[in-house]
Protein backbone atom coordinates (compact mmCIF):
# COMPACT_ATOMS: atom_id res chain seq x y z
CA UNK A 1 0.00 0.00 0.00
CA UNK A 2 2.79 2.59 0.63
CA UNK A 3 4.39 1.71 -2.32
CA UNK A 4 1.06 2.43 -3.96
CA UNK A 5 1.09 5.61 -2.76
CA UNK A 6 5.04 6.74 -3.05
CA UNK A 7 3.76 5.73 -7.00
CA UNK A 8 0.78 8.23 -7.15
CA UNK A 9 3.14 10.57 -5.32
CA UNK A 10 5.32 10.29 -8.56
CA UNK A 11 2.25 10.00 -10.69
CA UNK A 12 1.20 13.23 -9.84
CA UNK A 13 4.65 15.31 -10.33
CA UNK A 14 4.92 13.95 -13.91
CA UNK A 15 1.26 14.17 -14.59
CA UNK A 16 0.94 15.64 -18.04
CA UNK A 17 -2.51 17.39 -17.66
CA UNK A 18 -5.15 17.89 -19.88
CA UNK A 19 -6.85 15.02 -21.97
CA UNK A 20 -8.85 16.82 -24.63
CA UNK A 21 -8.33 20.17 -26.56
CA UNK A 22 -10.07 23.20 -25.15
CA UNK A 23 -11.63 26.06 -26.73
CA UNK A 24 -13.01 28.77 -23.90
CA UNK A 25 -16.11 30.47 -24.85
CA UNK A 26 -17.76 32.28 -22.15
CA UNK A 27 -21.36 33.37 -22.08
CA UNK A 28 -22.86 35.50 -19.75
CA UNK A 29 -26.30 34.57 -20.22
CA UNK A 30 -27.69 31.38 -19.31
CA UNK A 31 -29.84 30.59 -22.22
CA UNK A 32 -31.26 27.25 -20.49
CA UNK A 33 -33.57 26.71 -17.44
CA UNK A 34 -31.46 26.20 -14.63
CA UNK A 35 -31.25 22.42 -13.43
CA UNK A 36 -34.06 20.74 -12.06
CA UNK A 37 -32.38 21.50 -8.15
CA UNK A 38 -29.35 20.13 -6.46
CA UNK A 39 -27.19 23.29 -5.47
CA UNK A 40 -25.97 23.84 -9.00
CA UNK A 41 -24.66 27.38 -9.16
CA UNK A 42 -25.22 28.63 -12.81
CA UNK A 43 -24.60 32.12 -12.18
CA UNK A 44 -21.07 32.06 -13.67
CA UNK A 45 -21.81 29.50 -16.77
CA UNK A 46 -19.56 28.82 -19.93
CA UNK A 47 -20.13 27.65 -22.85
CA UNK A 48 -18.62 24.39 -24.60
CA UNK A 49 -19.19 21.91 -27.57
CA UNK A 50 -19.19 18.53 -28.02
CA UNK A 51 -19.88 16.40 -31.44
CA UNK A 52 -20.91 13.04 -31.06
CA UNK A 53 -20.41 10.66 -34.26
CA UNK A 54 -23.44 9.49 -33.98
CA UNK A 55 -23.26 8.08 -37.80
CA UNK A 56 -19.93 6.12 -36.48
CA UNK A 57 -18.82 4.19 -34.11
CA UNK A 58 -16.79 0.14 -35.11
CA UNK A 59 -15.97 -0.60 -31.22
CA UNK A 60 -18.00 -2.49 -28.83
CA UNK A 61 -17.84 -1.45 -25.47
CA UNK A 62 -17.06 -4.82 -23.78
CA UNK A 63 -19.57 -5.00 -20.89
CA UNK A 64 -16.86 -6.53 -18.70
CA UNK A 65 -15.60 -2.80 -18.12
CA UNK A 66 -18.28 -2.73 -15.69
CA UNK A 67 -16.89 -5.48 -13.80
CA UNK A 68 -15.90 -5.83 -10.15
CA UNK A 69 -13.56 -7.21 -7.73
CA UNK A 70 -13.82 -9.43 -4.24
CA UNK A 71 -11.03 -9.91 -2.25
CA UNK A 72 -10.44 -11.96 1.08
CA UNK A 73 -10.20 -8.26 2.82
CA UNK A 74 -11.61 -7.02 5.68
CA UNK A 75 -15.61 -7.19 5.21
CA UNK A 76 -15.52 -7.76 2.00
CA UNK A 77 -15.88 -11.16 1.81
CA UNK A 78 -17.51 -12.16 5.56
CA UNK A 79 -19.76 -10.12 6.40
CA UNK A 80 -20.50 -8.13 3.49
CA UNK A 81 -21.33 -11.32 1.03
CA UNK A 82 -20.69 -14.41 2.96
CA UNK A 83 -22.65 -14.64 6.27
CA UNK A 84 -23.59 -18.89 6.22
CA UNK A 85 -26.78 -20.30 6.14
CA UNK A 86 -27.29 -19.81 10.00
CA UNK A 87 -27.46 -15.99 9.54
CA UNK A 88 -30.69 -14.25 10.48
CA UNK A 89 -29.64 -11.71 7.63
CA UNK A 90 -31.77 -12.81 4.75
CA UNK A 91 -29.02 -15.68 2.83
CA UNK A 92 -29.07 -17.94 0.10
CA UNK A 93 -27.13 -20.70 0.86
CA UNK A 94 -24.85 -18.42 3.05
CA UNK A 95 -24.65 -15.63 0.30
CA UNK A 96 -26.34 -12.26 1.53
CA UNK A 97 -29.73 -11.61 -0.74
CA UNK A 98 -29.87 -7.91 -0.99
CA UNK A 99 -26.47 -7.38 -1.92
CA UNK A 100 -27.14 -10.12 -4.85
CA UNK A 101 -30.40 -8.13 -5.90
CA UNK A 102 -28.25 -5.01 -5.62
CA UNK A 103 -24.95 -6.26 -8.03
CA UNK A 104 -27.72 -7.65 -10.22
CA UNK A 105 -29.26 -4.24 -10.72
CA UNK A 106 -26.64 -2.71 -11.71
CA UNK A 107 -25.78 -5.78 -14.30
CA UNK A 108 -22.54 -6.81 -12.96
CA UNK A 109 -21.09 -8.85 -15.64
CA UNK A 110 -17.80 -9.94 -14.33
CA UNK A 111 -16.31 -10.89 -10.61
CA UNK A 112 -13.06 -11.05 -9.83
CA UNK A 113 -12.04 -13.44 -7.12
CA UNK A 114 -10.18 -14.50 -4.26
CA UNK A 115 -7.59 -11.60 -4.34
CA UNK A 116 -5.54 -8.94 -5.14
CA UNK A 117 -2.35 -10.27 -2.75
CA UNK A 118 -4.94 -12.73 -0.83
CA UNK A 119 -4.91 -14.51 -4.00
CA UNK A 120 -0.79 -15.25 -3.97
CA UNK A 121 -1.38 -17.16 -0.35
CA UNK A 122 -4.83 -18.87 -0.92
CA UNK A 123 -4.73 -22.73 -0.80
CA UNK A 124 -8.15 -23.54 -2.73
CA UNK A 125 -8.08 -27.17 -1.65
CA UNK A 126 -8.71 -25.66 2.38
CA UNK A 127 -11.79 -24.00 0.74
CA UNK A 128 -13.58 -26.59 -0.34
CA UNK A 129 -15.02 -29.95 1.56
CA UNK A 130 -17.77 -30.19 4.86
CA UNK A 131 -16.83 -26.43 6.67
CA UNK A 132 -16.39 -27.36 10.19
CA UNK A 133 -13.51 -29.87 8.47
CA UNK A 134 -11.95 -26.79 6.62
CA UNK A 135 -8.60 -25.20 8.07
CA UNK A 136 -8.76 -22.22 9.40
CA UNK A 137 -6.22 -19.46 7.48
CA UNK A 138 -4.40 -16.54 8.74
CA UNK A 139 -4.93 -13.53 5.85
CA UNK A 140 -1.47 -12.04 6.73
CA UNK A 141 -2.03 -9.63 4.44
CA UNK A 142 -4.88 -8.34 5.56
CA UNK A 143 -5.10 -7.33 9.33
CA UNK A 144 -3.60 -10.68 10.16
CA UNK A 145 -7.21 -12.22 11.18
CA UNK A 146 -7.91 -15.74 10.79
CA UNK A 147 -10.33 -16.80 8.90
CA UNK A 148 -12.41 -20.32 8.81
CA UNK A 149 -12.49 -21.06 5.05
CA UNK A 150 -16.53 -21.39 5.20
CA UNK A 151 -16.49 -19.15 1.78
CA UNK A 152 -14.37 -21.21 -0.76
CA UNK A 153 -14.11 -22.36 -4.43
CA UNK A 154 -18.21 -23.55 -4.23
CA UNK A 155 -19.40 -20.65 -2.66
CA UNK A 156 -18.01 -18.33 -5.21
CA UNK A 157 -19.15 -20.46 -8.10
CA UNK A 158 -22.55 -20.55 -6.32
CA UNK A 159 -22.53 -16.75 -5.82
CA UNK A 160 -21.84 -15.95 -9.47
CA UNK A 161 -24.50 -18.00 -10.30
CA UNK A 162 -26.50 -15.99 -8.30
CA UNK A 163 -25.39 -12.81 -10.02
CA UNK A 164 -26.07 -14.38 -13.26
CA UNK A 165 -21.97 -13.05 -14.39
CA UNK A 166 -18.83 -14.35 -15.67
CA UNK A 167 -16.12 -15.98 -13.00
CA UNK A 168 -12.87 -14.41 -12.95
CA UNK A 169 -10.34 -16.35 -10.60
CA UNK A 170 -7.07 -15.69 -9.88
CA UNK A 171 -4.15 -18.60 -9.33
CA UNK A 172 -1.82 -18.47 -6.88
CA UNK A 173 2.03 -18.19 -8.73
CA UNK A 174 3.31 -16.44 -5.51
CA UNK A 175 3.10 -19.32 -2.93
CA UNK A 176 1.32 -21.97 -4.73
CA UNK A 177 2.32 -24.64 -7.53
CA UNK A 178 2.07 -25.89 -10.84
CA UNK A 179 0.23 -29.19 -9.52
CA UNK A 180 -2.00 -26.47 -7.71
CA UNK A 181 -3.27 -24.43 -9.86
CA UNK A 182 -3.89 -27.43 -12.78
CA UNK A 183 -5.81 -29.35 -10.31
CA UNK A 184 -7.53 -26.27 -9.40
CA UNK A 185 -9.04 -26.25 -13.18
CA UNK A 186 -9.84 -29.52 -13.54
CA UNK A 187 -11.49 -29.52 -10.24
CA UNK A 188 -13.67 -26.67 -11.62
CA UNK A 189 -14.09 -27.79 -14.98
CA UNK A 190 -13.68 -31.27 -16.38
CA UNK A 191 -16.58 -33.45 -17.04
CA UNK A 192 -15.05 -36.87 -17.24
CA UNK A 193 -13.57 -39.31 -14.47
CA UNK A 194 -10.76 -38.04 -12.40
CA UNK A 195 -9.18 -37.45 -9.23
CA UNK A 196 -10.48 -33.87 -8.80
CA UNK A 197 -13.64 -34.13 -10.69
CA UNK A 198 -14.32 -36.78 -8.06
CA UNK A 199 -13.73 -34.70 -5.31
CA UNK A 200 -16.01 -32.17 -6.72
CA UNK A 201 -19.08 -34.35 -7.06
CA UNK A 202 -17.87 -35.81 -3.57
CA UNK A 203 -18.27 -32.19 -2.53
CA UNK A 204 -21.68 -32.09 -3.75
CA UNK A 205 -21.24 -30.77 -7.32
CA UNK A 206 -21.86 -33.48 -9.95
CA UNK A 207 -21.75 -31.09 -12.94
CA UNK A 208 -18.84 -29.14 -13.58
CA UNK A 209 -18.88 -25.55 -14.01
CA UNK A 210 -17.60 -23.17 -17.09
CA UNK A 211 -15.26 -20.94 -15.64
CA UNK A 212 -13.69 -18.53 -18.67
CA UNK A 213 -11.07 -16.16 -17.24
CA UNK A 214 -8.45 -17.08 -15.08
CA UNK A 215 -5.29 -14.80 -13.90
CA UNK A 216 -2.30 -16.29 -13.79
CA UNK A 217 -0.67 -14.50 -9.98
CA UNK A 218 -1.25 -10.92 -8.74
CA UNK A 219 1.21 -8.39 -8.37
CA UNK A 220 3.81 -10.39 -8.82
CA UNK A 221 5.67 -7.31 -9.03
CA UNK A 222 4.60 -6.52 -5.13
CA UNK A 223 2.40 -8.99 -3.05
CA UNK A 224 2.75 -11.66 -5.57
CA UNK A 225 6.36 -12.43 -5.27
CA UNK A 226 8.70 -9.30 -5.57
CA UNK A 227 9.31 -10.54 -9.45
CA UNK A 228 11.22 -9.15 -11.73
CA UNK A 229 9.27 -8.76 -14.86
CA UNK A 230 11.84 -11.68 -17.03
CA UNK A 231 11.13 -14.39 -13.71
CA UNK A 232 7.50 -13.97 -14.10
CA UNK A 233 7.14 -13.99 -17.73
CA UNK A 234 9.06 -17.75 -17.26
CA UNK A 235 6.69 -18.25 -14.58
CA UNK A 236 3.89 -17.06 -16.51
CA UNK A 237 4.74 -19.39 -19.36
CA UNK A 238 5.13 -22.64 -17.30
CA UNK A 239 2.12 -22.00 -15.10
CA UNK A 240 -0.20 -21.32 -18.52
CA UNK A 241 0.87 -24.32 -20.03
CA UNK A 242 -0.87 -26.31 -17.64
CA UNK A 243 -4.47 -24.34 -17.25
CA UNK A 244 -6.07 -26.52 -19.56
CA UNK A 245 -9.45 -26.59 -21.61
CA UNK A 246 -11.12 -29.51 -20.35
CA UNK A 247 -14.68 -30.71 -21.51
CA UNK A 248 -15.67 -28.11 -23.68
CA UNK A 249 -14.61 -24.73 -21.71
CA UNK A 250 -12.27 -22.26 -22.94
CA UNK A 251 -10.16 -20.50 -20.25
CA UNK A 252 -9.14 -17.10 -21.63
CA UNK A 253 -6.07 -16.57 -19.68
CA UNK A 254 -4.73 -13.24 -18.17
CA UNK A 255 -1.04 -12.41 -17.08
CA UNK A 256 -0.25 -10.55 -14.35
CA UNK A 257 0.80 -7.05 -15.10
CA UNK A 258 2.01 -4.04 -14.45
CA UNK A 259 0.90 -0.90 -12.00
CA UNK A 260 0.32 2.62 -13.45
CA UNK A 261 3.08 3.87 -15.52
CA UNK A 262 5.85 0.69 -15.30
CA UNK A 263 6.08 0.31 -18.85
CA UNK A 264 8.63 -2.09 -18.32
CA UNK A 265 6.96 -4.76 -16.86
CA UNK A 266 4.27 -4.68 -20.26
CA UNK A 267 7.35 -4.99 -22.44
CA UNK A 268 8.44 -7.43 -20.89
CA UNK A 269 5.57 -9.93 -20.77
CA UNK A 270 4.54 -8.69 -24.50
CA UNK A 271 7.59 -9.91 -25.76
CA UNK A 272 8.34 -12.79 -24.02
CA UNK A 273 4.98 -14.30 -23.41
CA UNK A 274 2.21 -12.13 -25.40
CA UNK A 275 1.44 -15.14 -27.98
CA UNK A 276 0.33 -17.37 -25.00
CA UNK A 277 -1.65 -15.15 -22.93
CA UNK A 278 -5.60 -13.15 -24.01
CA UNK A 279 -5.36 -10.77 -21.51
CA UNK A 280 -2.51 -8.54 -19.44
CA UNK A 281 -3.79 -6.86 -16.53
CA UNK A 282 -3.06 -3.49 -15.33
CA UNK A 283 -3.82 -1.81 -12.14
CA UNK A 284 -3.84 1.77 -11.19
CA UNK A 285 -5.15 3.16 -8.21
CA UNK A 286 -6.01 7.12 -8.02
CA UNK A 287 -4.90 7.39 -4.36
CA UNK A 288 -6.70 10.12 -2.66
CA UNK A 289 -6.38 13.54 -1.71
CA UNK A 290 -3.30 15.88 -1.82
CA UNK A 291 -3.82 16.79 2.44
CA UNK A 292 -6.29 15.17 3.48
CA UNK A 293 -6.81 11.25 2.77
CA UNK A 294 -10.09 11.14 4.36
CA UNK A 295 -12.82 10.23 2.42
CA UNK A 296 -15.42 12.59 3.49
CA UNK A 297 -13.53 15.23 5.23
CA UNK A 298 -11.27 17.22 2.83
CA UNK A 299 -11.22 20.54 1.06
CA UNK A 300 -11.29 21.90 -3.29
CA UNK A 301 -7.76 21.33 -2.73
CA UNK A 302 -7.89 17.52 -2.58
CA UNK A 303 -10.78 17.40 -4.72
CA UNK A 304 -8.90 18.83 -7.15
CA UNK A 305 -5.72 16.81 -6.38
CA UNK A 306 -7.85 13.65 -6.93
CA UNK A 307 -9.30 14.37 -9.70
CA UNK A 308 -6.66 15.27 -11.36
CA UNK A 309 -4.93 11.52 -10.45
CA UNK A 310 -7.78 9.84 -11.47
CA UNK A 311 -7.65 11.80 -14.94
CA UNK A 312 -4.16 9.99 -15.36
CA UNK A 313 -5.78 7.38 -16.42
CA UNK A 314 -5.79 8.11 -19.89
CA UNK A 315 -2.13 8.76 -20.37
CA UNK A 316 -1.72 5.38 -18.95
CA UNK A 317 -3.82 3.35 -20.75
CA UNK A 318 -2.65 5.02 -23.65
CA UNK A 319 1.04 4.19 -23.03
CA UNK A 320 0.55 0.85 -22.44
CA UNK A 321 -1.68 0.28 -25.20
CA UNK A 322 0.96 1.74 -27.80
CA UNK A 323 3.82 -0.81 -26.35
CA UNK A 324 0.92 -3.91 -26.53
CA UNK A 325 0.22 -2.55 -30.09
CA UNK A 326 4.24 -3.12 -30.85
CA UNK A 327 4.05 -6.23 -30.63
CA UNK A 328 0.49 -7.40 -30.97
CA UNK A 329 -0.77 -4.89 -33.39
CA UNK A 330 -4.52 -6.74 -34.53
CA UNK A 331 -5.39 -6.01 -30.54
CA UNK A 332 -5.94 -9.48 -29.99
CA UNK A 333 -4.49 -9.59 -26.37
CA UNK A 334 -7.25 -7.85 -24.04
CA UNK A 335 -5.96 -5.50 -21.50
CA UNK A 336 -7.69 -6.00 -17.79
CA UNK A 337 -7.45 -3.10 -16.08
CA UNK A 338 -8.64 -5.61 -12.96
CA UNK A 339 -7.79 -3.41 -10.24
CA UNK A 340 -8.62 0.42 -9.95
CA UNK A 341 -10.25 2.76 -8.16
CA UNK A 342 -9.52 5.45 -4.88
CA UNK A 343 -7.99 4.32 -1.80
CA UNK A 344 -8.52 6.92 0.99
CA UNK A 345 -7.97 6.46 4.98
CA UNK A 346 -9.99 3.97 6.55
CA UNK A 347 -12.51 5.00 8.82
CA UNK A 348 -11.61 6.42 12.15
CA UNK A 349 -11.59 3.32 14.62
CA UNK A 350 -11.52 0.62 11.85
CA UNK A 351 -8.94 -1.76 10.96
CA UNK A 352 -6.67 -0.49 8.99
CA UNK A 353 -5.82 -3.68 7.68
CA UNK A 354 -9.79 -3.86 6.26
CA UNK A 355 -9.08 -0.95 4.09
CA UNK A 356 -13.05 0.15 4.79
CA UNK A 357 -13.37 3.32 3.68
CA UNK A 358 -16.48 5.78 3.11
CA UNK A 359 -17.50 6.83 -0.72
CA UNK A 360 -18.45 10.91 -1.20
CA UNK A 361 -19.67 12.64 -4.22
CA UNK A 362 -15.87 13.07 -5.02
CA UNK A 363 -16.08 8.98 -5.56
CA UNK A 364 -19.14 9.33 -7.99
CA UNK A 365 -16.73 12.30 -10.19
CA UNK A 366 -13.69 9.70 -10.14
CA UNK A 367 -15.76 6.54 -11.17
CA UNK A 368 -17.61 8.63 -13.74
CA UNK A 369 -14.87 9.76 -15.34
CA UNK A 370 -13.06 6.53 -15.12
CA UNK A 371 -15.34 4.64 -17.30
CA UNK A 372 -15.47 7.21 -19.76
CA UNK A 373 -11.95 6.64 -20.27
CA UNK A 374 -12.50 3.02 -20.07
CA UNK A 375 -15.14 3.14 -22.63
CA UNK A 376 -13.03 5.63 -24.87
CA UNK A 377 -10.15 2.97 -25.13
CA UNK A 378 -12.60 -0.47 -25.35
CA UNK A 379 -10.69 -1.42 -28.24
CA UNK A 380 -7.86 -2.75 -26.32
CA UNK A 381 -9.77 -2.88 -22.98
CA UNK A 382 -11.75 -5.59 -22.41
CA UNK A 383 -12.52 -5.93 -18.72
CA UNK A 384 -11.87 -3.65 -15.80
CA UNK A 385 -12.90 -4.48 -12.22
CA UNK A 386 -13.04 -1.45 -9.81
CA UNK A 387 -11.43 -2.64 -5.90
CA UNK A 388 -13.81 -3.58 -4.55
CA UNK A 389 -17.51 -4.58 -4.08
CA UNK A 390 -18.47 -4.48 -0.84
CA UNK A 391 -16.84 -2.61 2.44
CA UNK A 392 -13.23 -2.44 1.10
CA UNK A 393 -11.76 0.68 -0.85
CA UNK A 394 -14.20 2.16 -3.96
CA UNK A 395 -17.09 0.09 -2.93
CA UNK A 396 -20.70 -0.57 -4.28
CA UNK A 397 -22.06 -1.11 -1.10
CA UNK A 398 -21.21 -0.05 2.89
CA UNK A 399 -22.97 -2.61 5.15
CA UNK A 400 -23.56 -3.00 9.38
CA UNK A 401 -24.45 -6.00 9.81
CA UNK A 402 -28.27 -6.63 8.24
CA UNK A 403 -28.40 -3.06 6.95
CA UNK A 404 -26.64 -1.33 3.79
CA UNK A 405 -26.28 1.38 1.70
CA UNK A 406 -25.86 1.89 -1.74
CA UNK A 407 -22.41 4.44 -2.45
CA UNK A 408 -22.54 7.27 -4.80
CA UNK A 409 -20.16 5.25 -6.91
CA UNK A 410 -22.56 2.46 -7.09
CA UNK A 411 -25.04 5.25 -8.87
CA UNK A 412 -22.68 5.93 -11.18
CA UNK A 413 -22.81 2.30 -12.32
CA UNK A 414 -26.14 2.58 -12.30
CA UNK A 415 -26.41 5.03 -14.35
CA UNK A 416 -23.61 4.00 -16.70
CA UNK A 417 -24.31 0.50 -17.40
CA UNK A 418 -26.02 1.54 -20.27
CA UNK A 419 -22.88 1.28 -22.48
CA UNK A 420 -22.25 -1.90 -21.50
CA UNK A 421 -22.24 -3.94 -25.04
CA UNK A 422 -23.13 -1.13 -26.85
CA UNK A 423 -21.02 0.89 -29.83
CA UNK A 424 -18.64 3.39 -28.67
CA UNK A 425 -19.37 6.68 -30.56
CA UNK A 426 -16.46 8.62 -31.40
CA UNK A 427 -16.59 12.09 -29.54
CA UNK A 428 -14.90 15.67 -30.15
CA UNK A 429 -15.17 17.68 -26.88
CA UNK A 430 -13.77 21.55 -26.34
CA UNK A 431 -14.32 22.61 -22.91
CA UNK A 432 -13.20 24.86 -20.53
CA UNK A 433 -10.94 24.53 -18.01
CA UNK A 434 -11.89 24.04 -14.33
CA UNK A 435 -8.67 25.77 -12.43
CA UNK A 436 -7.54 25.37 -8.96
CA UNK A 437 -4.47 26.79 -6.60
CA UNK A 438 -2.63 27.51 -10.04
CA UNK A 439 -3.45 24.33 -11.38
CA UNK A 440 -5.91 23.56 -14.04
CA UNK A 441 -7.33 20.27 -15.91
CA UNK A 442 -10.45 20.12 -18.37
CA UNK A 443 -13.46 20.75 -16.32
CA UNK A 444 -15.70 18.24 -18.63
CA UNK A 445 -15.21 14.63 -19.54
CA UNK A 446 -17.61 12.31 -21.46
CA UNK A 447 -18.34 9.17 -23.46
CA UNK A 448 -21.03 8.32 -25.71
CA UNK A 449 -22.51 4.73 -27.04
CA UNK A 450 -25.47 3.64 -29.11
CA UNK A 451 -27.46 0.40 -28.77
CA UNK A 452 -31.04 -0.22 -29.45
CA UNK A 453 -31.35 2.91 -31.68
CA UNK A 454 -31.16 4.93 -28.17
CA UNK A 455 -27.93 7.28 -28.29
CA UNK A 456 -26.28 7.79 -24.18
CA UNK A 457 -23.54 10.12 -23.68
CA UNK A 458 -22.59 10.22 -19.94
CA UNK A 459 -20.85 13.60 -18.66
CA UNK A 460 -18.78 14.49 -15.99
CA UNK A 461 -18.43 18.39 -14.68
CA UNK A 462 -15.27 18.57 -12.09
CA UNK A 463 -15.74 22.01 -11.60
CA UNK A 464 -17.35 22.50 -7.86
CA UNK A 465 -18.78 26.17 -8.17
CA UNK A 466 -19.60 26.70 -12.29
CA UNK A 467 -22.34 25.39 -14.00
CA UNK A 468 -21.07 24.75 -17.69
CA UNK A 469 -23.48 25.03 -20.79
CA UNK A 470 -22.65 22.33 -23.29
CA UNK A 471 -23.87 22.32 -26.80
CA UNK A 472 -23.86 18.77 -28.02
CA UNK A 473 -24.07 18.21 -31.94
CA UNK A 474 -25.27 14.99 -32.99
CA UNK A 475 -23.48 13.98 -36.40
CA UNK A 476 -25.37 12.21 -38.96
CA UNK A 477 -28.50 11.99 -36.43
CA UNK A 478 -31.27 14.55 -36.03
CA UNK A 479 -32.07 14.21 -32.43
CA UNK A 480 -35.62 14.09 -31.18
CA UNK A 481 -35.80 13.79 -27.71
CA UNK A 482 -33.55 14.29 -24.77
CA UNK A 483 -33.79 12.77 -21.10
CA UNK A 484 -31.66 12.50 -18.77
CA UNK A 485 -30.10 11.50 -15.03
CA UNK A 486 -28.11 13.46 -12.72
CA UNK A 487 -26.14 12.13 -9.74
CA UNK A 488 -25.06 15.66 -7.51
CA UNK A 489 -25.20 16.97 -4.05
CA UNK A 490 -25.33 20.08 -2.22
CA UNK A 491 -21.22 19.34 -0.81
CA UNK A 492 -18.16 17.86 -2.87
CA UNK A 493 -18.63 15.42 0.56
CA UNK A 494 -21.61 14.81 0.40
CA UNK A 495 -22.09 11.14 1.28
CA UNK A 496 -24.85 8.37 2.13
CA UNK A 497 -24.89 6.55 5.50
CA UNK A 498 -27.19 4.17 7.24
CA UNK A 499 -28.82 7.17 8.64
CA UNK A 500 -29.07 9.06 5.77
CA UNK A 501 -28.65 6.10 2.75
CA UNK A 502 -29.88 8.95 -0.20
CA UNK A 503 -27.96 11.75 0.42
CA UNK A 504 -26.27 11.33 -3.09
CA UNK A 505 -28.40 9.69 -5.46
CA UNK A 506 -29.95 9.84 -9.07
CA UNK A 507 -33.02 12.04 -9.87
CA UNK A 508 -34.28 13.00 -13.17
CA UNK A 509 -32.49 15.49 -14.80
CA UNK A 510 -34.67 18.07 -16.65
CA UNK A 511 -32.05 21.08 -17.54
CA UNK A 512 -31.37 19.29 -21.70
CA UNK A 513 -33.16 20.19 -24.43
CA UNK A 514 -33.34 20.07 -28.25
CA UNK A 515 -32.75 23.14 -29.89
CA UNK A 516 -32.26 22.84 -34.13
CA UNK A 517 -31.22 19.07 -34.04
CA UNK A 518 -28.48 19.69 -31.35
CA UNK A 519 -28.74 18.98 -27.72
CA UNK A 520 -28.60 21.94 -25.13
CA UNK A 521 -27.82 21.10 -21.77
CA UNK A 522 -26.76 22.86 -18.60
CA UNK A 523 -24.41 20.52 -16.38
CA UNK A 524 -24.60 21.64 -12.95
CA UNK A 525 -21.16 21.50 -11.01
CA UNK A 526 -20.04 18.75 -9.65
CA UNK A 527 -22.13 16.75 -11.41
CA UNK A 528 -22.42 13.36 -13.35
CA UNK A 529 -24.74 13.39 -15.88
CA UNK A 530 -26.71 10.86 -18.10
CA UNK A 531 -28.23 11.90 -21.31
CA UNK A 532 -30.19 9.33 -22.97
CA UNK A 533 -31.01 10.60 -27.22
CA UNK A 534 -33.39 9.35 -30.01
O1 LIG B 1 -7.31 -4.00 -3.62
C1 LIG B 1 -6.40 -4.01 -2.57
C2 LIG B 1 -5.02 -4.48 -2.99
O2 LIG B 1 -4.45 -3.57 -3.87
C3 LIG B 1 -4.96 -5.80 -3.72
O3 LIG B 1 -4.98 -6.87 -2.86
C4 LIG B 1 -3.67 -5.71 -4.44
O4 LIG B 1 -3.68 -6.45 -5.64
C5 LIG B 1 -3.48 -4.22 -4.67
O5 LIG B 1 -2.23 -3.77 -4.26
Amino acid sequence: MKQNLRRNLRFMLKTRGAIVPFVFVIFAVSLFPPPQSIGADSSATTKNQLVVHADQGAQTINRNIYGHFAEHLGWCIYGGIWVGEDSPIPNTRGIRKDIVEALKRIEIPVLRWPGGCFADEYHWMDGIGPKEKRPPMVNTHWGMVTENNHFGTHEFLDLCEQLECESYISGNVGSGSVLEMQQWVEYITFAGNSPMANLRRQNGREEPWKIKYWGVGNENWGCGGNMTPEFYADLYLRFQTYVRNFSGNRIYKIACGSYGERYDWTEVLMKKAGRHMNGLSLHYYCGSGKNSRSATKFEEEDWFEQIKRALMMEDILTAHSAIMDKFDPDKKVGMMVDEWGAWHAVEPGTNRGFLYQQNSLRDALVAGLTLNILNQHCDRVQMANIAQTINVLQAMVLTDKERMILTPTYHVFDLYKVHQDATLLPTDLQCADYAFGGDKIPALNVSASKKSGKIHVTLCNFDPNHAAELNCALSGVTAKSVSGQILTADQITSHNTIEKPDVVKPVSFHAASIKDGNVQVTLPAKSVVLLTVE
